[in-house]
Parts: structure tokens; C-alpha cells; sequence
């Protein structure tokens, strides 16, 4: 679709930016769903309260926001959504009589992906890798979404236990519980779902995981991992030996862009749309 007068202008804001896939799937949705908008990427060196008012002012349709402001933002905006307020960080602002409003799209994106795949988290028994600002965010899915328990494994044991405390206490529950490394002996039971929340195994550093003991995997029906680089981690590879089923987070990754599409757009993005982007993604990103 050509640009005319009545193009609408989104994009996202980070520094850096160039890297960033976020372009390549907003043109590709709009342009599989007939919508006359451009989006585009947007270096903001460090000025990021203008920027919102300058994208406010522009009559921007909907932005993007990716680090280091994804925490920053929340100074800017007019409201929060509240799952985003209690992940205390957000990816994706919709422009509101008032301002923006923002909302976190990656955490309901990690959820859509394992929705698509099969996999729900209530009730289920969910073991979380690693204890930093992607953990604290999937810990607090995993109560929102009514887990049966979480267990939290963690290098540093102290940070595990900053997050089950908080999550507990936002939820009102004690389903969250932070664990050693090596303690994962002393749960019972094989039924467990692991979601891989570091970044050990992304690209160049393939070849580890955070847990590297084939009787650890004996206790994993599926494996999420929210590394996409390489397709198949060293923690996916391991989930297979022993016979569970393992995802990546490429589709964390687009699901994250399709919910802040049908934000912006107030539109449904089909299973169809979503697979053939899939398909384009990991082409672009030689995957
Ligand atoms: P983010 O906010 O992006 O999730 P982060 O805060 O840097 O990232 O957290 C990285 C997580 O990966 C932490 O849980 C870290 O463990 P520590 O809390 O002990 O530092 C974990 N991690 C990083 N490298 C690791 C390694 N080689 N083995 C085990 N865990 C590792």
C-alpha cells in the first residue's frame, strides 16, 4: 500500500535501535491486513520525555519501547495497565484521549506463544530457570495465569527469593518458591514445566544451559525456552534427549508484537497471519 495523506505513523523507541525485528513484523502484518500505516524505528539517545510528548503531539498511532526505557517510560504515560504494573516494566504504548496508555506485551506474548502450542500454566507444576527481570516477569505469569506451584532455580539463591517474595505477596499466595541449583533432586514427581528465563545458551555461547544434569530433564514433560538464537538451545536439546517437547521464544517474540498490532489496530491477528510471519521471521533472521 502506497503512503498517502492518510498513512498512520507507529514505530519504536530504544537505544540501540538498528537490530531491532520489530519493523519487519508491523510492515508485514499491515501489509497482509490491507492497513495504510508505516512503522519505524526511532533512535532516542536520551531525551525520552520529549519524545513521548513529541510522539503524542505527532499524533504517533502506537509505539514501541525497547532498552533501556522500558522502565523509564512509566514517568511518561498517562496510565498502566495493571498486569504491566505489577511487571514494573512496558514494551508498547496506545495513544488515549489523555496520552498513552502502556502495556506489557511480552509476558502475554510468552503466554499466547504456549497457548498456541498447547501448553496452559493453570494448574500446572512450572519450574522457572533463573532469577533476573525475565524471570520476576514469567514468576508473575505463572501466578496471574493460576499455576499450581513454581519453583525458581537460581544460581544466586537470594534473588530467587526476591522474587517468590514479591510475587507471593502481590498474589496473596505461597504457589512461588525459590530453590538451589542443586536441590532440584528434592522435588517430587516428573510432570514439570520449565521455562528457560536467562540468557545462557543465546548465540555465540551455545553450548550451555543453566542446568546441565540429564536427570533434571527426566523430570520436564516441555521446555520453553525464551532464547530464539540458536533455533534450538543446548537447554531445548536436552528437554528432547529426555523425551520432553521443547519451544523457543521466537514465537514469545512475535506473539509480543501481534498483541500490541491488535492493540493499536483493534483487530484479531489470525493463526494463519501469525504463522506465515513466523515463517518470514525466521527466514530474515536465517534461523
Ligand atoms: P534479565 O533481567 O534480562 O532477565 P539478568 O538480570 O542479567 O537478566 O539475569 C540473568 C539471570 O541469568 C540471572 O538469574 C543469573 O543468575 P544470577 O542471579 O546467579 O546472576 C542467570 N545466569 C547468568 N549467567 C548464568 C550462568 N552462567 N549460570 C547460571 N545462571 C546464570
Amino acid at each position: 500500500m502506497g503512503i498517502n495523506g492518510h498513512t498512520k505513523t507507529l514505530g519504536v523507541i530504544g537505544r540501540p535501535i538498528a537490530h531491532t525485528l520489530s519493523p519487519f513484523i508491523h510492515n508485514l502484518l499491515a501489509e497482509m491486513l490491507g492497513h495504510n500505516l508505516v512503522y519505524v524505528p526511532f533512535l532516542v539517545e536520551d531525551d525520552l520525555g520529549s519524545a513521548i510528548k513529541g510522539a503524542n503531539a505527532l499524533n504517533i498511532a502506537g509505539l514501541n519501547i525497547t532498552i533501556p526505557y522500558k522502565t523509564e517510560v512509566l514517568k511518561y504515560v498517562s496510565e498502566v495497565d495493571d498486569f504491566a504494573k505489577k511487571i514494573g516494566a512496558v514494551n508498547t504504548l496506545v495513544p488515549t484521549e489523555k496520552g498513552f496508555k502502556a502495556y506489557n506485551t511480552d509476558i502475554p506474548g510468552l503466554y499466547r506463544a504456549m497457548l498456541s502450542d498447547g501448553v496452559d500454566l493453570k494448574g500446572e507444576s512450572v519450574i522457572i530457570l533463573g532469577a533476573g527481570g525475565a524471570a520476576r516477569s514469567v514468576a508473575m505469569l505463572c501466578a496471574d495465569k493460576g499455576a499450581k506451584e513454581v519453583y525458581i532455580f537460581n544460581r544466586t539463591l537470594s534473588r530467587a527469593v526476591e522474587i517468590a517474595d514479591e510475587v507471593n505477596g502481590l498474589y496473596g499466595t505461597k504457589v512461588v518458591v525459590p530453590m538451589e541449583l542443586h536441590d532440584y533432586g528434592k522435588l517430587s514427581g516428573k510432570n514439570y514445566l520449565c521455562i528457560q528465563a536467562t540468557s545462557v545458551g543465546m548465540h555465540p555461547n551455545v553450548d550451555c544451559a543453566v542446568m546441565e544434569q540429564g536427570d533434571f530433564y527426566e523430570m520436564i514433560h516441555t521446555g520453553y525456552d525464551i532464547v530464539y538464537n540458536p533455533y534450538e538451545t543446548k537447554f531445548m536439546s536436552l528437554v528432547k534427549e529426555h523425551g520432553g517437547q521443547a519451544y523457543n521464544g521466537l514465537k514469545m517474540l512475535l506473539y509480543q508484537g501481534i498483541i500490541a498490532y491488535e492493540l493499536w489496530n483493534h483487530c484479531t491477528v489470525s493463526d494463519d497471519i501469525a504463522d506465515y510471519v513466523l515463517s518470514k521471521m525466521k527466514e530474515v533472521l536465517n534461523l
